[in-house]
């Protein structure tokens, strides 16, 4: 375990804390691999040199697979442009022959009254009939297989609230975590609407003109889903005491979904939006906090935006404090943090509709859900990531069959969850998290399978699941079946603590893990694994061929990761904050990117660069591959108080004319109309 884990009350005030970072909050004493790997490979030996030894005892399977894979498979040409230099400018940068526009960045007006967007000044209510802030997964859903019409569907993570109310806050210093609360110690009633409003998730009809621009199009199936959305449960939690709260007693429904980072569609063509730092969100100053919040990270100090506070108390708002104020479960909020951490389904063809969260594939910081191709006759797959450090991945496999004509979420309803144990030999094994497996018992602190499902980490802890480096985005290759992760950094893991998987102490710069079935069949319980690459400097990285990266391909800290159908596998990278006067370990990287990689031969070129302060996440392709949306999050983060309070927001990005930078789309296509990236 870290140090810094004890030595800081307020996680946000640790050193390495980034802008909605969750509290690492894993205390069990799960071995880190160390002390298997130990005997083979010296711990120094990872880092002076050592990579190469490494990939040639690691990846070896995996050598002789992909030699195999290049024989049967055209890879030759999967990457067929020049690559992008590093960038330190405040602008999209992407190769030659390749052209940017911009899509639907935060504020525009997307449903209702259609309100115009006004630079830092809009109303609550406008803002939810705007598209969200915080643009993070996204996915384009065809109308009809069209490559020029669909829904685009994305994922807001969390907002700026200087950027939100610049209007009223000008001239104040305030940095990006920062509120303003009144001289009673009260948040604005509409300033907490608009921040509410802000979160979620946006469905929006795009439709590409003649002239080849794209553009949002004002119509019903347009649709904001935010913090304050009424939404239910299903699954082995959905009606149990876990989630019984004021607003709803039978715990069957809850307001609001937070934090949307990736994202999943379901092999019925539905959206799925995961909930990771929600934690944040809550605060419980009980001196005794139950293990359910304590285990993910809630503060008995203060929430991230002070929305129990808001002026005139009501029931939206309250239910942010997490102590227990009322003489039962049933008359507080005490529960409302279980009724966070889960992925969340949706229907984007039906504006009515009512998302769902899907119970069975556990309660924690979801990154996103890949869900592996789905074969008629066997079971669903998916697999989601934890995105903290120390945390775990994990796989859901359905008790039912997949049929195509039938198919619905409720296939998610019913079947294991496990968790990833990744073995020093390049072998691995899923561990089931339920009643009477791998520990999981009343003895142990387990009543049964809602209970492990609300204390998923607990349960994984439990079952001896591998700690990994900050699990982010996976993708499977739809033509190999292989499975990708990224594990984006993990600076506080120690020398101590290095593994097979997360081969790094004080890991900067994050590392991409693959790993397949016998036959491609995800339900299995078995599966070998090799690292695709260490990301880092050409001094520190590798691929799994043994190359270093170098001035075309060095990155640090992938996260956003998507194999399009011809297994190109793109790459994004979330470095934090990153400014132009970047300096210390990421300084040698530029602003966040995205690259291109080819899984057969292990070639990684640079894409695309973008703006200051962001980062690149989301990715998707029309179905022609001609089109592909990308995009900017928290262009301008890395202006400090002092910036703000003068007027400088920190990038000018997408607007350039002196208003508030906005996390946006970006549409590229070639100026020959080719597949993107080919
Ligand atoms: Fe929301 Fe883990 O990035
Ligand atoms: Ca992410
Ligand atoms: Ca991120």
């Amino acid at each position: 375990m870290s140090k810094y884990e004890h030595d800081y009350s307020d996680y946000r005030t640790t050193p390495f804390h980034e802008h909605g970072d969750e509290v690492p909050s894993n205390r069990s004493a799960n071995p880190t691999m160390y002390d298997v790997i130990d005997a083979r490979t010296s711990r120094r030996g990872f880092l002076v040199g050592g990579l190469a030894t490494l990939a040639t005892g690691l990846f070896g399977a995996g050598l002789t697979s992909r030699a195999a894979l290049a024989q049967t498979t055209a890879t030759a040409g999967l990457l067929g442009f020049k690559p992008v230099p590093l960038s330190k400018d405040d602008t999209v940068v992407v190769p030659e022959g390749y052209k940017v526009q911009i899509l639907a960045p935060w504020g525009t007006p997307l449903s209702g009254d259609m309100p115009a967007f006004v630079s830092g000044g809009n109303s609550g209510a406008e803002q939810g009939m705007q598209v969200g802030s915080h643009h993070d997964g996204m996915h384009f859903f065809p109308i009809d297989g069209s490559s020029t019409d669909g829904l685009l569907v994305m994922n807001h993570e969390y907002i700026e609230p200087r950027f939100l109310h610049a209007v009223k806050w000008a001239g104040q210093a305030l940095d990006g975590d920062t509120v303003v609360f009144a001289a009673d110690g009260s948040r604005d009633a509409d300033e907490v609407l608009k921040e509410m409003n802000a979160h979620g998730v946006t469905v929006a009809r795009v439709q590409r003109g003649a002239d080849g621009q794209w553009s949002v199009i004002a119509e019903p199936m347009n649709r904001r889903i935010t913090a304050l959305t009424e939404m239910r449960f299903s699954g082995p939690v959905a009606g149990t005491p876990q989630l019984v709260t004021k607003f709803s007693p039978d715990g069957t429904r809850t307001r609001g979904t937070l934090n949307n980072c990736a994202h999943g569609v379901t092999p019925w063509n539905t959206y799925m939006t995961a909930e990771e730092n929600w934690s944040g969100y809550f605060v419980n100053a009980d001196a005794e906090m139950p293990r359910e919040q304590k285990r993910y990270g809630v503060s008995n100090e203060a929430s991230r935006y002070g929305w129990e506070k808001t002026a005139g108390g009501a029931d939206e708002v309250i239910r942010f404090n997490a102590a227990a104020t009322g003489a039962s479960a049933a008359e507080d909020y005490r529960n409302e943090p279980n009724t966070f951490g889960w992925m969340v389904e949706i229907n984007p063809f039906d504006p009515a509709s009512t998302p769902v969260k899907r119970t069975h594939l556990g309660r924690f910081a979801h990154e996103g859900v890949v869900f592996a191709p789905a074969v008629a006759g066997k079971p669903v797959v998916c697999y989601s990531g934890d995105d903290s450090r120390f945390e775990y991945i994990y796989k859901f496999v359905s008790a039912n069959p997949f049929d195509p004509a039938t198919a619905n979420g409720d296939l998610l309803d019913t079947g294991t969850l496990y968790a990833a144990k990744f073995n020093e030999d390049g072998s691995g094994q899923w561990l089931a998290l339920a009643p009477g497996e791998n520990g999981l018992t009343p003895e142990n602190g387990f009543a049964d399978l809602a209970d492990i499902l609300v204390n998923t980490r607990l349960a994984a802890d439990q079952a001896g699941a591998t700690k990994m480096d900050r699990p982010e985005w996976g993708t499977v290759d739809p033509n190999t079946g292989e499975v990708y992760f990224t594990l984006t950094n993990n600076n506080r893991r120690d020398m101590t603590q290095i593994d097979a998987v997360n081969p790094r102490a004080e890991n900067n710069f994050g590392q991409i893990v693959r790993w397949k079935y016998e036959g491609a069949d995800h339900s299995l319980p078995k599966f070998t694994w090799d690292l695709f690459v260490i990301a880092g400097t050409p001094r520190n990285s590798m691929t799994f061929k043994g190359e270093v990266l170098g001035d075309d391909n060095t990155f640090a800290c992938p996260d956003g990761i998507w194999c399009d159908r011809n297994s190109r596998l793109w790459i994004q990278t979330d470095m934090g904050d990153i400014s132009p006067a970047q300096e210390g370990p990421l300084e040698p990287f530029g602003m966040n990117a995205m690259l291109a990689a080819d899984p057969a031969t292990g070639e990684i070129r640079r894409f695309l660069t973008g703006p200051w302060g962001q980062e690149i996440t989301g990715v998707i392709s029309t179905p022609d591959g001609t089109t592909m949306f990308v995009n900017v999050q928290h262009p301008g983060a890395q202006a400090s108080a002092e910036e703000f309070a003068a007027g400088k927001f920190g990038s000018g990005f997408p607007d350039y004319n002196g208003s508030v930078p906005r996390s946006a789309t970006l549409v590229i296509t070639r100026e020959d109309g080719g597949v993107i990236g080919a």
